[in-house]
């Protein structure tokens, strides 16, 4: 065939393959999600075969481990008992409370590894929501970002390098950066979950931390986040909430979820100069690691074909549940 134009000729070898790979994975591309409980033992989440809860000596062994294979940023995530739990969550804002602990060990013991925090109440709300619920059921806006300001502070406070609002209350982002600068904090940066889904691929993360929205007598209470969290059909209206954040001044804005929404990445890639996050979320990990262990799939060669997918759709950051064996096997290469 008399063919000038034959795209194989880049696919020849290896050493032409990697001349011309566009899209490259490294571990400081990944934010590492850590599970920490008030116990003295570590314990696997079920539904989520390889992630634990961790007390503090687990989790600053797990956290050198990230450090010594080149992760450089960790997101924690609290389980709290059920009798610290209340309406108004206020235990989010305690001084002396898990995560304000778990951050102070960190910082003291390995000051250079960026830690981001989550701001919502879910772990903290006899609801399981996170934002504050009025007697008819309805989830306050204005009232919940009072209590969000402090628990940023209290973050901030105790050493976060980000914080990352997670509840998607309108006006959060703003209001939360006037607190930090009022309190000194303006180095403080927000890492955003500007295009956040009310998804059902959040399920083992609600049941590690056992914070899914509660059946609960005193009220009626939505089952699930859809008057906060985004509706899955839509994608114009990430463009509302990406102006918004950066507008409110957000540093770094997230999708999440990650791999159903790799879109919604592609879109907010096209439209901000700021760097975009992905989250490859818990069911997303669970899927992978179930049908790994059926045998039915190359774990390494689909997390490592999924990250990348990820960062080619046009994001710098991912967190994942899989950055300490993404990174090992990016080592190996
Ligand atoms: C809490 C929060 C959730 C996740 C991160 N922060 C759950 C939710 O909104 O219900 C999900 C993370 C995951 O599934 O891996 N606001």
């Amino acid at each position: 065939m008399n063919l000038i134009i034959r795209p194989r000729r880049l696919r020849r070898t290896e050493a032409i393959r990697e001349m011309v790979k566009e899209t490259h994975l490294h571990p400081e591309d990944f934010i590492y999600p850590l599970f920490v409980h008030e116990k003295d033992f570590q314990e696997e989440i079920s539904a989520m075969p390889g992630t634990y809860r961790w007390d503090m000596n687990g989790l600053l062994k797990e956290v050198s481990r990230a450090w010594d294979l080149g992760i450089r940023c960790i997101v924690l995530f609290p389980k709290i008992d059920d009798s610290l739990k209340t309406e108004d969550g206020s235990e989010c804002f305690n001084e002396a409370g898990l995560i304000p602990k778990a951050i102070r060990m960190l910082k003291k013991e390995i000051p250079e590894m960026a830690i981001m925090t989550d701001v919502a109440l879910d772990p903290y709300s006899c609801d399981g929501h996170d934002g504050l619920v009025d007697e008819n059921g309805k989830i306050l806006n204005d009232e919940t970002i009072e209590i969000l300001k402090k628990q940023a502070i209290t973050q901030a406070r105790a050493g976060a390098d980000f914080i990352g609002p997670s509840d998607m209350m309108d006006g959060r982002v703003g209001a939360i950066r006037t607190a930090l600068d009022i309190e000194g904090f303006s180095d403080v940066g927000i890492i955003s979950y500007t295009a956040k889904f009310a998804s059902a691929y959040y399920g083992p993360f609600r049941t590690a931390l056992d914070s899914a929205p509660k059946e609960n007598n005193r009220k009626i209470i939505p089952d699930n986040k859809s008057t906060y969290q985004m509706d899955p059909a839509n994608s114009k209206e990430a463009l509302i909430e990406l102006a918004l954040d950066q507008y409110e001044g957000a540093d770094i804005l997230m999708v999440k979820p990650g791999l159903s929404y790799l879109d919604i990445v592609y879109r907010l890639s096209n439209f901000s100069n700021k760097p975009i996050a992905a989250y490859n979320v818990s069911g997303e990990y669970s899927m992978v690691k179930a049908a790994a262990m059926k045998n039915w799939i190359n774990e390494k060669d689909i997390v490592l074909e999924t990250l990348l997918s990820f960062k080619r759709a046009g994001a710098k950051l991912i967190l994942t549940y899989h950055a300490c064996d993404a990174s090992k096997w990016l080592h190996e290469k």
